[in-house]
């Protein structure tokens, strides 16, 4: 169901059979052409699948981390993913973790953003970008506005709050982000080195609570 947000019982979805996956992994593992397995945008019934295969096959690795989109406008990990992760210590590479650019504040500034910026430049053509992130969406431009909102009420670059909240996650162990720019890649290292207050967490939250998801 790549791409899908709600599962639909009646349509059928055909993949290669998660044992068939698991042994081929383990053959590419045992063969030293990789070390650890991990999944993506990943479901808690397909972790918990994985890992019951894995126990019942010794030839079969465990999956260490599931990369799934994770930022400030989309913390759908939260749930049920969340738990799961946290019971069989499976850790979060969290992907996307600006919303494409998004949380920079950029394409809400007056000039709408660069003509280079990848919702600009590829506008029209570039359909799991527009989709997820459609700039028309209401609630995206209200959260994310309340976000830049706490990031000049903190003395903190949107990048850095973007960044940081991702980071401050206990079950993330790294972030999968994108830069186009050389200065872009120096806002987002020097981000890591930002902390989140209690308090900054707390506004964060409140955010959250009255925009949950914009993007899931
Ligand atoms: N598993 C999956 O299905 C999946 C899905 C999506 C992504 N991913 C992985 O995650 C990686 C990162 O995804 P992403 O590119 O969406 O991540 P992102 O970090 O949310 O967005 C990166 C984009 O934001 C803009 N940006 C970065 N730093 C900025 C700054 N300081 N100020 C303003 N704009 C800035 C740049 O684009 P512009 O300069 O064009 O604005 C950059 O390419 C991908 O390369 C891919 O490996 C995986």
């Amino acid at each position: 169901m790549f791409g899908e947000t709600e599962y639909d019982p009646v349509r059928q979805f055909s993949s290669v059979p998660i044992e068939e996956q698991l042994d081929a992994l383990g053959r590419a593992v045992d063969a030293g052409k990789i070390r650890y397995i991990g999944l993506s945008n990943e479901t808690p019934y397909g972790v918990m699948k994985f890992l019951h295969f894995a126990e019942n096959n010794v030839r079969y690795p465990k999956i260490i981390s599931v990369q799934n989109s994770y930022s400030l406008l989309c913390r759908t990990f939260d749930s049920g993913m969340a738990e799961c992760c946290h019971h069989e210590r499976i850790y979060l590479l969290g992907y996307s973790p600006l919303a494409m650019g998004i949380l920079s504040g950029k394409y809400f500034a007056s000039d709408g953003a660069p003509s280079d910026a990848r919702l600009n430049l590829f506008k029209g053509r570039y359909s799991e970008g527009e989709s997820r992130y459609s700039l028309t969406r209401n609630t995206l431009k209200l959260a994310t506005m309340e976000y830049l909102g706490i990031a000049e009420k903190y003395g903190i670059h949107p990048v850095s709050l973007a960044i940081a909240f991702v980071l401050n996650h206990p079950l993330v162990a790294s972030t999968v982000f994108g830069v186009t720019k050389s200065w872009q890649l120096e806002e987002v290292i020097s981000a890591c080195n930002v902390a989140l207050t209690s308090e900054i967490i707390a506004d964060i939250n409140k955010v959250h609570a009255k925009f949950p998801n914009p993007c899931p």
